[in-house]
């Protein structure tokens, strides 16, 4: 078997069963579990969508294009025209939009296709970070090169810290805003700089997008790489690519559908990776998305529903907790001063309520792991189990000494 299989970490929900398990982390019985781990969105999905789904379940007969129909790619390529107010016509849904099975599929494949595995490569990556940016890199044959994302810097990645002789070797650098586990934004000025460098030093810009239509404040919705692009006066979207997913826009984390878009230079090597991964997207799932991408109302009611939880929890949280309200995303990402499994372990053996520690989505170079000291809390579940959890973590706090 191929040996860089071993470099792989473990999971970090399997190292969070690994932690349930330990015979004295074992819950009383009631109240009931409250899972504050996972990041999969729980409203309901949109009715319109399920309904184009069932409806087309006859086109399971014909094997479906790997670049996806003509109508898919358009309706993705106006949405992200809407999304990001970009110029009328400026992404080429022909040349410039591929479907994927959800952004994590759609990144791993990227990093295999995009790594030029003669060199000595590094792919730069938020840290903490979506496990798959790592796994994708040390699978290709690269080496991870960790972004620190603290609370000093506003859990921005600062491009500036690294030296030009690693972003010489840096062939991918990944960006992610809304982020997962922080929920920082990244402002139009970093992301400028990050085209700067890719072009004074030869790389391309990834950017996971798939929080893009969370976020809290309906005035000022996070900005996007295509935009930046654009901002800059750049042509067609040079070295940028980006990432898109249904999973939490409409809340349909199991109909894993995403899309690619960007350098169509960059998209059309990824469309030969694509047709021989053989990750097709099948053509109810399309036409599903296809529905799914041209409305925005849906959208706008799901990021209702989030702001409304952080509108209620985060009242009671901050008096106690050292917690901010985050830009984008559905996580709260506080500080637990000290040990964060440990935090994690006491909270589910006494209210039963699962977090997720922070250090299992860092790694850290020689400044320690940055994810460390902190707890990830997903405000997935329903808003009446969100304020049960919240109440138990108060308690929990009452008595918790670090
Ligand atoms: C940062 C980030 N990227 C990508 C994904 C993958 O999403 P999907 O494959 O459902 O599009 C997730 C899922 O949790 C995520 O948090």
């Amino acid at each position: 078997m191929n040996p860089r299989l071993e470099a792989l970490h473990a999971y970090p929900f399997e190292r969070l069963a690994a932690l349930k398990a330990q015979e004295r982390a074992a819950p009383a019985a009631s109240p009931a579990h409250i899972a504050m781990s996972i990041g999969e969105p729980q409203h309901p999905p949109p009715a319109f969508l399920l309904e184009v789904l069932r409806g087309e379940l006859e086109r399971l007969g014909s094997y479906p294009g790997t670049a996806g129909t003509p109508e898919l790619r358009a309706a993705c390529a106006h949405w992200l025209t809407r999304r990001f107010a970009l110029r009328a016509g400026s992404v080429d849904p022909e040349s410039m939009v591929l479907p994927v099975n959800g952004t994590r599929e759609g990144l791993f494949a990227f990093i295999q296709a995009a790594i030029d595995q003669r060199r000595s490569t590094l792919v730069a990556m938020p840290d903490p970070g979506y496990q798959i940016y790592e796994g994708a890199t040390l699978l290709a044959g690269a080496e991870p090169l960790l972004l620190d994302t603290r609370a000093a810097n506003g859990y921005l990645p600062d491009l500036e810290a690294v030296p030009d002789e690693s972003w010489r070797r840096c062939q991918v650098l990944i960006l992610c805003s809304p982020g997962n586990p922080t929920g920082a934004v990244l402002p139009l000025a970093l992301l400028e700089r990050a085209l700067e460098l890719a072009d004074r030093h030869d790389f391309i810009v990834a950017a996971d997008e798939c929080y893009a239509d969370i976020y809290l404040d309906e005035d000022a919705p996070p900005v996007g790489l295509l935009q930046a692009s654009e901002a800059l006066g750049r042509e067609r979207f040079a070295r940028c690519i980006v990432f898109e997913s249904l999973s939490k826009r409409s809340s349909v984390p199991g109909l894993r559908s995403g899309f690619v878009a960007g350098d169509p230079a960059v998209m059309a090597r990824l469309l030969k990776y694509r047709t021989y991964h053989g990750s097709a997207m099948p053509l109810p799932t399309q036409l599903a998305s296809c529905a799914a991408w041209n409305d925005d109302g849906h959208a706008a009611t799901n990021r209702r529903l989030y702001q409304e939880k952080f509108d209620r929890v985060l009242p009671l949280l901050s008096p106690v907790l050292k917690v901010a309200r985050p830009a984008g995303a559905f996580y709260l990402w506080p500080e637990v001063d000290g040990d964060d499994e440990r935090f994690t372990r006491e909270l589910y053996v006494r209210e039963n309520v699962t977090v997720l520690p922070g250090s299992y989505l860092g790694r850290g170079g020689a400044a320690g792991n940055p994810g460390a000291g902190h707890v990830r809390v997903s405000l997935t579940a329903p808003l009446a189990q969100c304020l049960e959890g919240a109440g138990r973590l108060l308690e929990f706090l009452r008595v918790y000494r670090p």
